[in-house]
Parts: structure tokens; C-alpha cells; sequence
């Protein structure tokens, strides 16, 4: 996979699960198990660090978002398992201003014992988020959210962060031997968190990638001549059995809370009885997207490439 070079040449390498591998219940149905490819990389961080510089990320929450409560505890946990350092700033968003917040982050970004900068999203609706990530210093983006980041996946430079979501998506395939050269793959949202840099790793994999989202006709016919969907369109359980064919290769990036309290993606869970594999909810994508985050900050601590 052409965006996980960088990774290689730092040690970090994708693990072989493809003899290792369970099934859903009573289906021909593949488990991508991201909880444990993640574990993986928590150990390989937890072996690279030795003799080499501590890893560190400063994480703002801005706001009293539940769910992104929960996602920046899950972060700071991993990187603590993995033997890494975090700095977190939880800030109430009546005591910051947008200039405020851009302060915080040029004191980061000046601060050599930070490495990686991220400032979770979606952030409170005063705030305009463009303007707050764009003072972010490109080398510590560890979110691959910037436009020079992006930039340098869309040319297929690969020479710094790649979004998380997607760059854990990819490992996942990877790590389960499913090969993506001249396949079919939809792709389900336009987002710049999971969307677009997902169809555009994809494409740097040779498969012919489609992109879906909230305008599109025929979605269901789309979906049906795909080899690999991709389901990150933000609707609970939308995707059914009847928009995949038979083998297909499905990823549901979604995680939502129904009313019984019980978490679900964006795939109905009738999908398994076509796909030849599906990523659980929780388990899947979800973890893999921690997992990134830590090898895309050892790597903005560790790649000398990265400097500038
Ligand atoms: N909100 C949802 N996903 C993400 C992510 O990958 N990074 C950040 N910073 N915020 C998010």
C-alpha cells in the first residue's frame, strides 16, 4: 500500500491476518477485526519507542459534545497503553474566543516537546474550524486534515500525515489480504475527514473508485455493481442487504447511539448475509482510527523526512 511506505521505512510494519481470521455467526461472512489489528500497532508502537524520542500529542476538546468526550478519553488511554505522552486541553467554549484558541495552538505549535496537534471536531458551531486547524503547523497536523496534507496524498507524495479514518481503513484491507487493483469500490460520504481522503487512498491502490453522497441518484444500483463500499454516510443502519451484492467487501465507518442504548453503524447488520466480510461495530473502523493517530504522531516525532 503506496501511503503506508512512510510508516515502513520508520519500522512500523502491516501484520498478516489473513490465516488468523473469525467469522459472524452462523454466515461465510469475514470479521475485519479492528480492535485487534489495532492492538498490533499499540504493540509495535510500545517495541519502536525504544531508544527513540517519547512521542507526544496535545489534544483539545473544546465544548460539551458527549460523543467527543468519549473519543478523546478512548485516545488518550491508547497512547498511554502504547507508552506515548499526551497533553490534553479541555476548554469551556464561553471562556475561549477563536483568537484565544488560535493562541493555544501557536504555543504548540513553538513547543518542541509537542508532536502532533489535534483539535477534535465537529467543534462548537461559534467557531469557524477552518480558520482554527489552519493555524495549525502542517509537520504537527497528525489529523492529515490540512490542505498541504491533504495535497500530498492527492499528488501521491505520501510524505506526511494521512487522515486517520481512511489510512486506518486501508490497513485493515490490507492486513486481511483483500486487494483493491482494478476494483470496484463506492465510496459513501464526501467528507474531508473520511470521504474524500478515502476515495483518493483507494485510487492510489489502482481500484476505480466512485464517489457517493447525500445528492446522488441510484445509489442503491451503485452500491449493487460494487466490489468494496465504503459506508460513511452518517445514517444509522441505511446500508441494507439489498444495496450489496454477493461477496462484496463492505467497511461501515458509522457509529450511532439507538434509543435501546445500543451502538450501530451506518450497515444493517442483514448485510453480513451477503458480504464475504464486514467491519463489527463497535470494533471495526473505530479503533483503527486510534491506531493511526498513534503511528501518525510517532511518525511526526520519529521521520526525519518530516522536518522542515
Ligand atoms: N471527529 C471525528 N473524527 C475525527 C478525527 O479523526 N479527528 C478529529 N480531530 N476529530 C474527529
Amino acid at each position: 500500500m503506496k501511503a503506508f511506505k512512510r510508516a515502513e521505512s520508520n519500522g512500523f510494519m502491516i501484520p498478516d491476518l489473513t490465516l488468523d481470521c473469525a467469522y459472524f455467526e452462523n454466515t461465510k461472512c469475514k470479521i475485519l477485526d479492528g480492535k485487534k489489528l489495532s492492538n498490533n500497532f499499540v504493540q509495535q508502537s510500545q517495541t519502536l519507542i525504544n531508544g527513540r524520542k517519547i512521542p507526544c500529542l496535545a489534544v483539545i476538546l473544546i465544548g460539551n459534545d458527549p460523543a467527543s468526550k468519549v473519543y478523546v478519553n478512548n485516545k488518550i488511554k491508547i497512547f498511554k497503553e502504547a507508552g506515548f505522552l499526551s497533553k490534553s486541553y479541555i476548554l469551556n467554549e464561553d471562556e475561549y474566543s477563536e483568537q484565544k484558541i488560535i493562541n493555544l495552538i501557536e504555543s504548540l505549535n513553538n513547543d518542541e516537546n509537542i508532536n502532533g496537534i489535534l483539535v477534535q471536531l465537529p467543534l462548537p458551531k461559534k467557531f469557524n474550524s477552518t480558520n482554527i486547524l489552519n493555524s495549525i503547523l502542517p509537520s504537527k497536523d497528525v489529523d492529515g486534515f490540512l490542505a498541504h496534507n491533504m495535497g500530498s496524498l492527492a499528488t501521491g507524495e505520501f510524505n506526511s500525515a494521512v487522515a486517520c479514518t481512511p489510512f486506518g481503513v486501508m490497513v485493515l484491507l490490507h492486513a486481511y489480504g483483500i486487494q483493491l487493483s482494478g476494483k470496484n469500490a463506492v465510496v459513501i460520504g464526501r467528507s474531508n475527514i473520511v470521504g474524500k481522503p478515502m476515495g483518493l487512498l483507494l485510487l492510489s491502490d489502482d481500484a476505480t473508485v466512485t464517489f457517493a453522497h447525500s445528492k446522488t441518484k441510484n445509489l442503491k444500483e451503485i452500491c449493487q455493481s460494487a466490489e468494496i463500499i465504503i459506508a460513511a454516510a452518517g445514517q444509522p443502519e441505511m446500508i441494507t442487504s439489498d444495496y450489496v451484492s454477493n461477496s462484496a467487501i463492505v467497511v461501515d465507518v458509522g457509529i450511532h447511539r439507538k434509543i435501546d442504548g445500543k451502538l450501530c453503524g451506518d450497515v444493517h447488520p442483514s448485510v453480513k448475509e451477503k458480504a464475504s466480510a464486514l467491519t463489527p461495530v463497535p470494533g471495526g473502523v473505530g479503533p483503527m482510527t486510534i491506531a493511526m493517530l498513534l503511528l501518525n504522531t510517532a511518525l511526526s516525532a520519529w521521520d526525519l523526512s518530516n522536518k522542515k
